[in-house]
């Protein structure tokens, strides 16, 4: 904590609780045992990963952050103006940065009293609450070190809020999953707040799978990262050098599927949970979804969540959007 800071920073932190959904070793066991093999992204963001990940939005291919930006440095101001919170509460906030211009449109405006994060990562929400708190020291910080997906007693109730979800990480789920997501939180909003949602755009097929196969190699060493946390955590004996890093376009679902693949037929031990996990040449782990939106798909999501558009806004290159959202009556 910092001095004179720590007493307007609360971080709860739900991921030890006993009814926990993180759980390493059971979605381990169950997503290696599975065909086609998966394991869950929410174990991307470790210290290590949630670094990795920060590189990753700074990348010349991966266009994603600087279109969102350029649409909340345009946007904000009318986004806070029409909706008049007095805190924001983000899910996956990660640093926070594209945050603080939405932070910046309440202040200009007399609004802002408090922040309330939501992520997994305990470092990037430590670090994120400290720096805020720094540069807004008169607001309140109220987070939450957990799973979006499980959202309970969010902070501020009662209170006019903004909801925001950015960065496209609505992509990251499963189309069901998306849905189910949206709904839990529309349960949760009242007439006074709206959500904010950032949707990335159904685009040209090579710039889609460039920005996840960046030339520095970043997007890979994250994806890798998971079997570090696996070799770390579950005492596996993963071989970085025998995985690669693949992203695929997949039209018909209409998203970026990544994956490591196992460049040789080879046997892992994953010893804490006594399992071994055979691979063939070729064969694949699917780690990550990336769902592309047009408009209309974006609306039929919130529809179906109990939700309605009121405003969609682009950048300049048609390549993002936010979307404002509020609960259906
Ligand atoms: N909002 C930031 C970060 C996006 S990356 C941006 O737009 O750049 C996705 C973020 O969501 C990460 O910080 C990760 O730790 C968090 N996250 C991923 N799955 C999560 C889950 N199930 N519950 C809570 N946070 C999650
Ligand atoms: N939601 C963003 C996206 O899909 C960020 C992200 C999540 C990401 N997982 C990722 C980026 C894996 C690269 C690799 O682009």
């Amino acid at each position: 904590m910092n001095g004179g800071t720590g007493s307007r920073i609360v971080l709860r932190n739900t991921l030890r609780e006993h009814e926990s959904p993180f759980d390493l070793s059971g979605d381990t066991r169950a997503g290696l045992s599975s065909t086609p093999k998966t394991l869950p992204s929410k174990y991307f963001y470790d210290a290590r990963g949630s670094h990795l990940f920060e590189m990753i939005t700074r990348l010349p291919e991966y266009y994603l952050t600087r279109a969102e930006t350029e649409i909340l440095e345009r946007e904000s101001g009318r986004l806070v103006e029409a909706v008049r919170p007095t805190v924001l509460v983000e899910f996956g906030s990660g640093a926070a940065r594209k945050t603080r211009i939405l932070l910046d449109a309440m202040v200009d405006r007399g609004l802002l009293e408090g922040y309330g994060p939501v992520d997994v990562s305990a470092e990037a929400s430590r670090h994120a609450a400290d720096t805020l708190l720094r540069d807004y020291p008169h607001i309140r910080v109220e987070g939450v070190i957990g799973d979006f997906e499980r959202p309970r007693d969010l902070p501020f109730a009662g209170r006019p809020r903004l909801m925001a979800f950015l960065g496209s990480t609505i992509g990251n789920l499963e189309a069901e999953q998306a849905t189910a997501f949206l709904a839990s939180i529309r349960q949760e909003m009242t007439g006074a707040d709206a959500f904010l949602i950032g949707f990335d755009l159904v685009k040209d097929v090579a710039m889609l799978e460039s920005a996840y196969n960046d030339e520095a190699g970043i997007t890979a060493k994250f994806n890798l990262n998971m079997l570090r946390v696996l070799n770390r955590d579950l005492e596996a004996s993963f071989d970085l050098d025998a995985f690669r890093h693949r992203a695929v376009w997949n039209a018909d679902a209409s998203r970026i599927e990544m994956h490591l693949e196992s460049t040789r037929e080879q046997v892992v031990r994953i010893s804490s949970i006594g399992l071994d996990v055979a691979f063939a040449a070729g064969e694949k782990i699917r780690t990550e979804l990336s769902h592309k939106y047009t408009r209309q798909s974006a609306g039929g999501l919130l529809d179906a969540a109990g939700l309605t558009l009121e405003s969609w806004c682009t950048d300049e290159a048609d390549r993002f959007a936010l979307a404002l959202a509020r609960a259906v009556d």
